[in-house]
């Protein structure tokens, strides 16, 4: 083939895509057919590599079920997810800014009240994360539903978890009439993303660090609000820089007070260490 071949081969595919129902459809197809000849093209792609890349895909979707979401992962280390949280997410600075999702939140969390504990039977150093869920114009927002999920000190999820019966680590807590919500759990730790599949065995074969910072996932989808999907990471914790799937944002970044002894913000006594974080969500309306 000349290289006018390989030019008229991806100007046919192109006329072909192009023919999708819809105008956005042809859009998103014709600009995937573009790129991939282009990249193709531009590495020089051998019939073995390719058939690498088909299997690596393969397996990819063969490890996956409706626990285990590989492809997530690999668009997360990719930083696809996050650009494309980028993309859509274009909130007032004065708004509590989107990260990724991940492939560990279960929906249909159990609603908490104020204080609840979502750690109970779960070692670890107990943790009170308190604060407030407004407007950008710094009005409460009352009843907001805060899903909450984070992964315990071996740094697994319940998704992770085949025995997992109840609800562990996650649950939906609900602001009071001034704004204000009070989570228990136990401190997070960093942790590594899971390395046993295909997303694993591509990162070994790099220098990239297979780790994110610890940090407590939040979902808040308040009617008249952009559902916002976020964490908080705690200051100064390791993997900050270095976020495995480029999550952090250092308007997401709170400081973890650590007390020896004394009353937690749920009102217990507690003559041993406990932990406490503040952070305020502010939504960027609709
Ligand atoms: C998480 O934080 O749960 C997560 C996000 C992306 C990839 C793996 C884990
Ligand atoms: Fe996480």
């Amino acid at each position: 083939m000349t290289e006018t071949d390989f030019q008229d081969l991806t100007d046919e595919a192109l006329r072909r895509w192009g023919t999708a129902h819809t105008p956005r459809l042809q859009e998103l197809l014709t600009g995937l057919v573009r790129h991939l000849h282009d990249y193709a093209r531009e590495v020089n792609l051998t019939e073995d590599e390719w058939m690498a890349a088909i299997q690596w895909l393969t397996r990819t979707g063969q490890i996956s079920d409706d626990k285990r979401e590989e492809f997530i992962l690999a668009s997360d280390v990719l930083g696809l997810s996050m650009l494309v949280v980028q993309l859509n997410h274009d909130f007032d600075p004065a708004a509590t800014p989107a990260t990724v999702l991940g492939p560990f939140h279960i929906d249909g969390s159990p609603a908490a009240p104020y204080g609840f504990d979502m750690s109970e039977g779960i070692d670890g150093v107990p943790l009170f994360v308190t604060g407030t869920v407004t407007d950008i114009a710094g009005r409460a927002l009352p009843g907001a539903v805060l899903d909450v999920w984070q992964a315990d000190s071996d740094g697994l999820y319940e998704a992770q978890i085949s025995e997992a019966e109840e609800a562990r680590l996650r649950a939906k807590y609900e602001t009071r009439e001034d704004g204000t919500y009070c989570l228990r759990s136990v401190v997070p730790l960093g942790y590594s993303i899971p390395m046993d599949g295909p997303v694993g065995s591509l990162i070994t074969q790099t220098d990239i660090s297979h780790y994110r910072p610890a940090h407590i996932h939040f979902l808040i989808d308040e009617p008249g609000y952009r559902r916002l999907i976020t964490h908080i990471f705690e200051d100064g914790t390791r993997y900050l820089d270095n976020d495995v799937v480029f999550g952090t944002r250092k308007e997401l970044i709170t400081q973890f007070v650590h007390h020896a002894h004394g009353v937690a913000p749920d009102g217990t006594d507690f003559d041993s260490p406990y932990v406490t974080a503040e952070f305020n969500f502010v939504l960027q309306p609709e």
